[in-house]
């Protein structure tokens, strides 16, 4: 026998040296739930250890998170019901509490990067990503009120925009938008894929954001597809998008490989509440260890050709990766 894999195999050291494969803390960006108020702070009970937040609490725990050197966050906004209507007013609102924070956020922490959600479905009495008329989700009068509240957030200084809302053209339209009010340097994080999941479970009972009628299949993707993938990768690229991203992400390892295969620019998987829940559920009753098949499992997605990380265990893996 001359070739024998299993020599690379033999020392922790060898194995060290043959490695193809690295995730570093800089490569997540941690999910983080913010809700008016003070002194809030509750557990999601189908996303454990994840809590939604009050302003006071999410600044302490970035300041744990920057403390790990995890320094990357997606915020979304849990609204009360009193604040939605059918055009998303208050989603651009200066009294919005999510505006203010991010304002705060950046003030407190320049060096951090925050990246928003841009999407009606926070603040839409319909519950959809998009503006509902006659039971249709419409896409080019969506665009406008995605728009300002892309300003909005742009003004407070976030540093990535995210629509997470899949309308077409969304994201040349925000792009132009931005650059016509001096936001040429605020990025953007497209969710390029973004599949219709039922992986979303766990974030839309945390945000109390599901869709009060119907589902959100005309303007999501149909999880059987791939070469569609590539064409809205193809269109969000040409439109200005800094960073691609596949969602959910565990079960779209296809994707993001094909993505990552065609084009040059950071691709980021979203690996979503209900993949997180998953495990979390699995370990919780002792069938998985969960100090081992996190960290194989976000392995697994930079394998598949994940620059970016979007998880629930960022900060779990930020701890595991101090005491290294
Ligand atoms: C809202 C949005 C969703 C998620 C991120 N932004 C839910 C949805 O589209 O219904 C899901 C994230 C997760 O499940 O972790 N536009």
């Amino acid at each position: 026998m001359q070739i024998r894999p299993r020599r690379r195999r033999v020392s922790s050291g060898i194995r060290e040296l043959s490695r193809e494969t690295y995730l570093d803390v800089s490569n997540l960006v941690y999910p983080l739930f913010l809700m008016d108020g003070a002194n809030i702070k509750e557990e999601i009970h189908s996303l454990p250890g994840n809590y939604r937040m009050s302003l006071e609490n999410i600044i302490k725990e970035i300041d744990s998170c920057m403390k790990l050197g995890l320094k990357a966050f997606i915020l979304f906004p849990s609204v009360d019901e009193k604040h939605k209507n059918k055009t998303a007013t208050y989603s651009y609102s200066s009294t919005n509490f999510y505006i203010r924070a991010i304002k705060e956020i950046k003030k407190r922490f320049p060096e951090c990067v925050l990246i928003s959600d841009v999407a009606m479905d926070p603040y839409s009495s319909d519950g959809h990503d998009g503006l509902v008329h006659n039971d249709q989700i419409v896409n080019d009068d969506t665009l406008p009120i995605l728009s300002k509240m892309a300003l909005a957030q742009a003004e407070a200084g976030i540093d990535l925009i995210g629509p997470s809302d899949m309308m077409d053209g969304r994201i040349g339209y925000l792009r132009d938008e931005l650059d016509n009010s001096g936001f040429e340097n605020t990025g953007i994080m497209a969710y390029t894929a973004k599949y219709a999941s039922a992986f979303y479970g766990p974030f839309r009972d945390a945000l109390n954001s599901a869709p009060k009628k119907g589902d959100k299949k005309t303007y999501q993707m149909d999880f059987r597809n791939t070469r569609e993938a590539l064409l809205e990768a193809e269109l969000d690229y040409n439109e200005g998008a800094d960073f691609l991203m596949v969602k959910p992400a565990l079960h779209y390892m296809d994707v993001i490989k094909s993505l990552k295969d065609s084009f040059n620019i950071p691709i980021a998987a979203y690996h979503v509440s209900g993949e997180c829940a998953m495990l979390s559920a699995a370990c919780k009753n002792g069938w998985l260890d969960f100090n081992k098949a996190m960290p194989e499992t976000l392995y697994s997605l930079r394998r598949a050709g994940a620059d970016i990380i979007l998880t629930y265990f960022a900060k779990d893996y930020a701890k595991m990766a101090s005491k290294l």
